[in-house]
């Protein structure tokens, strides 16, 4: 396995494969009424069937390409999916390095157990290797990792995690915490680089995971100059070159695609090195855009 460094008892993988929701629609079948509602049903769930298929052929293929770190969070969805792919890849157990998250609807609903209990019996496991909770949701997320620490106690997860939290969080969490988080994960990408707090949690021992790394293929990106002269200089793409950035960074890249092209390319980022005047340049891209949503000013109900 390609891996990072050392958590408390295993290495963690240098990079990670974070499927997201096996997203459908159903609007089309809620419009219709009558003879049509029937026949768009029968084409709903054809598209459904597909997604499904897709996803499942994604999340096999990542696994048969070598990555280990898989990414979840049952914001997404029960884990179904993911075990179907896990059981057709063949690979061991022990070998993969699985993540899941406490969604927001359990810290609302204080089911943070009962979620997670259904998760582990979807995906047909004993442990996860990394428990995260999804938001740091306010005035709940300190009860939310009480819970957490103690499915850890009963060794149901490997390690303790937090994901979206700025420093101000992580300060409220180390009053209360009997266990610290080992692994954090956030928005990061050259467009929003979060130097400062990338820092903050490598000085805390917090291995520190980067979500949306290649900023969803952000268009500022693709017509990037300095992009274009890499990708020439180190014949790789730019994607290629930007995860190689996050990790010469010591930042783990998790990133999401459900194209076999894309899968591998992604990974095939072991057999160059960036120089550090090119690694300047890219920490210069940084204009602080942010994507996703600040968790000091977001809706949490609708993430
Ligand atoms: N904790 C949180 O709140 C949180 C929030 C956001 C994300 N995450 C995690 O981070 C993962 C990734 O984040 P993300 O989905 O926001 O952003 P991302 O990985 O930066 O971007 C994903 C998009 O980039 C495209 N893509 C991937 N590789 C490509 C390539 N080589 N060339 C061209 N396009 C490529 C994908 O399309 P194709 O399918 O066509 O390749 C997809 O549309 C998620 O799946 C999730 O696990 C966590």
């Amino acid at each position: 396995m390609i891996t990072l460094g050392e958590l408390s008892n295993r290495s963690i993988p240098l990079i990670g494969f974070g499927p997201g929701i096996a997203g459908y629609s159903s609007k089309m079948q809620k419009k219709h009424a009558g003879i049509w509602r029937y026949y768009y049903g029968i084409i709903n769930r054809i598209k459904i069937r597909v997604v499904r298929k897709n996803y499942i052929d994604a999340v096999t293929h990542a696994l048969n390409i070598g990555y280990r770190l898989i990414d979840y969070s049952s914001a997404y969805g029960d884990g179904t999916l993911l075990q179907l792919a896990i059981q057709r890849s063949g690979v061991k157990r022990e070998d993969l390095f699985i993540t899941t998250r406490v969604s927001n609807w359990a810290q609302r609903e204080g089911k943070v157990r009962e979620e997670f209990m259904k998760f582990l019996k979807n995906m047909n496991l004993e442990y996860v290797d990394l428990l995260q909770f999804h938001w740091p949701v306010t005035d709940l997320y300190l009860d939310a990792w009480r819970e957490m620490e103690k499915l850890y106690e009963e060794g149901y997860v490997k390690h303790l995690g937090v994901a979206n939290c700025h420093q101000h969080h992580l300060e409220e969490i180390f009053k209360i915490c009997k266990h610290r988080p080992e692994v954090g994960q956030f928005e990061i990408h050259p467009l929003f680089t979060q130097k400062p707090l990338i820092q903050y949690y490598k000085d805390n021992d917090i291995v520190v995971e980067a979500y949306t790394p290649i900023a969803r293929y952000d268009d500022r990106l693709v017509r990037l100059p300095l992009l274009k002269k890499l990708e020439k200089k180190y014949n790789k793409t730019f994607v290629q070159i930007i995860l190689r950035w996050h990790i010469q960074n010591g930042v783990i890249p998790l990133v999401r695609s459900m194209s076999k092209e894309h899968l591998l390319e992604n990974f095939s980022i072991f057999d160059f090195e960036l120089t550090q005047e090119d690694m300047a340049a890219i920490d210069a891209i940084n204009i602080n855009s942010r994507l996703r949503y600040d968790p000091d000013n977001c809706d949490f109900s609708i993430l």
